[in-house]
């Protein structure tokens, strides 16, 4: 798979070459990197015997112990799987309607957090507890530490560990998203292929981009993608960017996402005409596997004769990017082949690469999330009060 078409368009004369933060990178890759290497023999064994069993698969996480696997099974469709559902809110409608659409009886509950003990997660976890059996049960935990860890291992619960220097929203590529993937009927050594396609200096000249572009007050990032498969992926970029960049009260992107062409017909007038304070992401689909063409439209669109969806939404998409080139905005381009595993591994890795380097270009912690840390714990402490 080539990645060859990114494209950087800023209107910047110079951009620091950051080339310490890049040597530093080089000397001490961040964890995750490790995870190219892993072997998924025993999450694939234990999928591919699961999968046949059950009509759903219940997903309890939240943050980084969602996002990920929302990612990967809303973008890559496989026939034959079960039904996912996720909850990663305590919103007891949706819990309702949710339980009310699966049989929990022919449902696999994978419940997920490297802490153990997230409170949303814990209390979705133990309003079903009760009508699950201990085999339909799957703790995807920290090896060690931790709530769920203690519990698992005394109710003797199958577990997969999620490795302890690797933190929530950098775990796609651990079992967090691989376990699911694997059970959607995903080939998950295609998207360790993809990930380790990745060139880390391609998403360090990104971040240098990303970072520049931010120190001159382009303070918010629009993550906009021409697919409407890759909604879930934007929302696990947007977490990416925001719980690791926001720091020390002076450094943070805050991160939008759209959809194109859909919100071409709501954000676009903002972006084009509002302030110049955005740097875009925009990313096109070259090949969706299916498609409908226009045939014999009246007169008045003649123009759309023979033209299929994907070539209309390519057009919009450069007539999009054009239109803000000629309004002076700074965006960076990405022509996807297709969403598949590989391409969606490519993905995934890019913009932890990308993410962690910008952290190190801004000088900030990537990887730490002390907000998210005090309002946990500031949510305990009324609850036990
Ligand atoms: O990225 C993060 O660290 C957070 O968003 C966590 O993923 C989120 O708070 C859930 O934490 P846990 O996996 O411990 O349940």
């Amino acid at each position: 798979m080539k990645f060859s078409k990114i494209k950087l368009r800023n209107t910047l004369k110079k951009i620091p070459s950051n080339e310490k933060v890049w040597r530093e990178f080089e000397k001490n890759p961040p964890a995750f990197s490790d995870l190219l290497k892993q072997d998924t023999t025993i999450i694939q064994k234990f999928a591919d015997t699961e999968r046949k069993k059950w009509r759903s698969v219940l997903i309890l996480g939240i943050g980084g112990s969602s996002l990920g696997a929302q990612a990967i099974i809303s973008a890559l469709a496989v026939k034959n799987s079960p039904e996912f559902y996720f909850l990663d809110n305590l919103d007891p409608i949706e819990t309702h309607t949710v339980l009310k659409k699966i049989n929990l009886r022919q449902t696999l509950v994978l419940v997920i957090t490297k802490s153990g003990g997230t409170l949303e997660t814990m209390a979705q976890f133990f309003a079903i507890r009760k009508k699950l059996k201990r085999q339909q049960i799957i703790a995807i935990t920290d090896a060690k530490d931790g709530f769920l860890r203690q519990f698992a291992e005394q109710e003797k619960l199958i577990t997969f560990e999620i490795p302890r220097n690797i933190g929530g929203r950098f775990s796609a590529l651990t079992p967090v998203g691989l376990v699911p993937a694997a059970l959607a009927g995903v080939k998950i050594t295609s998207i360790l292929n993809g990930a380790k396609a990745v060139n880390p200096r391609e998403a360090f000249e990104f971040a240098r981009v990303h970072a520049a572009e931010f120190k001159r007050g382009k303070n918010i990032s629009a993550c906009c993608t021409y697919s409407s498969q890759l909604r879930k992926f934007n929302e696990w970029y947007s977490q990416l960017l925001g719980e690791s960049i926001g720091k020390n009260s002076q450094t943070g992107v805050t991160p939008t996402t759209a959809i194109g062409a859909t919100d071409q017909h709501s954000q676009l007038q903002l972006w084009s005409d509002g302030p110049n304070d955005k740097f875009f992401i925009f990313s096109r689909v070259m090949n969706f596997g299916i498609d409908y063409n226009i045939s014999n439209p009246p007169t008045e669109f003649k123009f759309l004769a023979k033209k299929s969806f994907t070539e209309i939404l390519n057009t919009e998409f450069l007539a999009t990017t054009q239109a803000l080139i000629e309004r002076k905005r700074s965006l960076a381009t990405f022509e996807i082949p297709q969403v598949n595993a590989q391409n969606l591994g490519w993905l995934l890795s890019f913009f932890q690469f990308e993410i962690a380097l910008l952290g190190k270009i801004l000088k900030v912690n990537p990887f730490n999330q002390p907000g998210v840390e005090r309002s946990k714990i500031l949510a305990h402490k009324l609850l036990t009060r």
